[in-house]
């Protein structure tokens, strides 16, 4: 049977408090993605200094344990209730690390030099595109790196059905260049079927 919810607007809390509490989550992974355990292996902390880390609307923080057993100051964040109880009981010693917080009124107490994105810049709907990438520019420093998985779609309409909202590669890199420039852009071989085929790992560096 097809839940039903009452919330229909993913830029508010409820919405995704509903789909939490139903079990409604096709973007869930449950796991780490292979390319940011990936990263995580080929990364160089131990030469510059830790990482400190955002992972912005992080509903079940699945991969904030492997980022902090790597040594990385990481802090996880999302604005539904919901998702943060749930993330801080699965992530044991790490549970501090979760905060409720609106990642638009967020203030990180270290500068970043890192923003892992899954599946938080496609929830939201187009119209707040602009903002989100204008975010992450204003909370990474130069030189800084905004590294994950973005859903892009080159098909005409792509974007107008969501959430999950793909995005036109043309209009991504219209929306990112003023700001960042793409450093590695790779396909992802273990997408879940919401985002199959559409999915690329990329890594941008602030400008
Ligand atoms: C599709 S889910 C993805 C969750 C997680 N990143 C993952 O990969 O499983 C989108 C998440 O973004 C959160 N979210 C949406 N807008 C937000 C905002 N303004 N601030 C913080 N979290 C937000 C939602 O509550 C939800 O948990």
């Amino acid at each position: 049977m097809t839940p039903q919810f009452s919330s229909r607007d993913p830029n508010h809390p409820e919405f995704w408090d509903e789909r939490f509490q139903q079990g409604f989550t096709p973007w869930n992974r449950g796991a780490v993605p292979q390319s940011l355990q990936d990263f995580v292996a080929h990364s160089e902390v131990s030469v510059s200094g830790t990482h400190h880390c955002l992972i912005p609307g992080c509903g079940h923080a699945h991969e904030l344990e492997i980022l902090s057993e790597a040594g990385w100051q990481v802090t996880a964040i999302d604005f539904s209730s919901s998702a943060v109880v749930t993330a801080k009981s699965q992530v044991g010693k790490w549970a501090e690390r979760v905060q409720q917080a609106d990642f638009f009124k967020f203030v990180p107490e270290q500068a970043l030099t890192l923003i892992y994105e899954r599946a938080f810049f496609c929830a939201l709907p187009p119209a707040m595109r602009k903002a989100v990438v204008e975010r992450w520019a204003v909370l990474l420093p130069v030189g800084a790196k905004l590294i994950g998985f973005f859903l892009l779609d080159d098909t005409e309409g792509a974007s107008k059905k969501g959430p999950p909202f793909r995005t036109h590669p043309q209009e991504f890199q219209t929306l990112m260049q003023p700001y960042f420039v793409c450093l590695e852009d790779a396909e992802v071989s273990d997408s879940l079927a919401v985002f199959e085929g559409k999915e690329r790992w990329q890594i941008w560096q602030r400008l």
